[in-house]
């Protein structure tokens, strides 16, 4: 019998780290290899967050907090749900934890029992299933596609829906697809949950801001504010504030699943870092200048890396509304075969193959719930990615 539990044994290991540490290997080797697996914007942390924090450690904030947030981070939390989508929320509506990872941990973690189903749409981002499962649910994936830009339609959440349905778990935009809904998109899926009282909502706000072309972003309980009481509206400061490293996010929701949710944090990891609640504070309250100034960039990167890989035979690559990552398809690839000799059976052989014959390290498709695909995050500097492009056009070039 194994040491480690049962429930473990169902758990896989985070594929993207995988790929990103092989490419780290071939690179200790001393190869030139681009990384485009890693899912953290390349800017710094904005020097006004920086200073919020240096300003804390002086001030002597550097001891235990409430377990699930300081009040003047709820309170930010409170005004920016206020703010950007109308919402209102008191502070002990809200749940500060170690990234927004804990905080959508902790709300499995608080609500799930045995044969409890959440509904995750495909392509996912890689922990959505697996927290379900060590949180003792059962994932139930909805399988999008290419033709409605990876967006889950009216009918398939209604085919995904079943009596012991918890929790809808939405993303948008999207890890891995980049895919933002609108308004009306987003309307048709409240519409249909408006039909199951029982099914929750978590969303994943957490590239909210990271959107182009005039993208407007909606939360769910902004578009059917009759789910305000079942929605837990997560989001955090990792992505749009480049602060992927201080490890703080924040969810808002109904009290009762609030304070469970405290529950869980104050029984494993207590409070999240005082300091960077302090730089969050800043974050939040603070200017939100940079914001735009970025998405530029993103939307440049974006345009060159959709524009190079459209021009290759046999890759499909939409042009998402936001995050920083596109998921092209290869279906006209597969079957093909490498100067080395591989045969391009799935896209795991095609990113396996790109990074050992190539020198670009991508995420393949299998690990987010839909195939053939693979994921390029487009956070790094337009050079780079111009040289990554040319390399996979050479790479697709070459294969007979
Ligand atoms: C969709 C999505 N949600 C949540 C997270 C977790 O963010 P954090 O680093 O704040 O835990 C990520 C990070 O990659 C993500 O892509």
């Amino acid at each position: 019998m194994s040491f480690l539990s049962a429930t473990l044994s169902r758990v896989k290991p985070s594929p993207t780290i995988a790929m990103t540490a092989k490419a780290a290997e071939l690179k200790a080797a001393g190869r030139d290899v681009i990384g485009l697996s890693a899912g953290e914007p390349d800017f710094d942390t904005p020097q006004n967050i920086k200073d919020a924090a240096v300003a804390a450690i002086a001030a002597g904030k550097t001891k235990y907090t409430a377990p699930d947030g300081i009040p003047e981070l709820k309170q930010a939390v409170c005004t920016k749900m206020k703010r950007d989508h109308g919402l209102d929320y008191t502070p002990a509506q809200v749940s500060v934890g170690t990234g927004g990872k804990q905080t959508l941990y902790n709300a499995l973690m608080a609500t799930l029992n045995e044969g409890d189903e959440v509904v995750i749409p495909a392509p996912y981002w890689v922990s959505y299933p697996d927290m379900v499962l060590l949180a003792g649910g059962t994932p139930v994936i909805a399988a999008t596609s290419l033709q409605t830009n990876f967006k889950l339609t009216a009918d398939q959440l209604e085919a995904a829906i079943t009596p012991k349905t918890k929790w809808l778990i939405f993303n948008s935009p999207s890890n891995p697809t980049g895919a933002g809904y609108s308004r009306a998109e987003l309307k048709e899926l409240t519409d249909v949950l408006m039909r199951h009282p029982h099914v929750w909502v978590m969303t994943d706000d957490m590239y909210e801001h990271l959107a182009y072309d005039g993208f407007e972003f909606c939360t769910p309980a902004q578009v059917e504010p009759g789910l305000y009481e079942r929605t837990l509206t997560c989001n955090g400061v990792s992505k749009a504030y480049a602060m992927t490293g201080w490890r703080i996010g924040y969810a808002a929701g109904p009290v009762e699943l609030i304070a469970a949710m405290r529950k869980v944090q104050s029984q494993s990891t207590s409070n999240p870092c005082s300091v960077s609640q302090w730089a969050a504070v800043e974050a939040l309250n603070g200017t939100q200048a940079f914001l735009a100034s970025n998405n530029d960039i993103f939307k440049r990167r974006r345009d060159l890396v959709v524009d190079m890989l459209s021009q290759i035979d046999g890759i499909t690559c939409p042009t998402p509304e936001g995050a920083f990552y596109v998921y092209p398809s290869i279906a006209g690839l597969i079957g093909k075969t490498t100067p080395a000799g591989t045969v391009i059976d799935s896209d795991e052989t095609f990113a396996t193959a790109l990074l050992e014959e190539a020198d670009v390290a991508v995420v393949f498709g299998a690990a987010f719930g839909l195939s053939p695909n693979f994921r390029i995050s487009y956070a790094t500097s337009d050079e780079a990615l111009s040289e990554a492009c040319t390399r996979i056009q050479r790479f697709c070039a070459s294969l007979t």
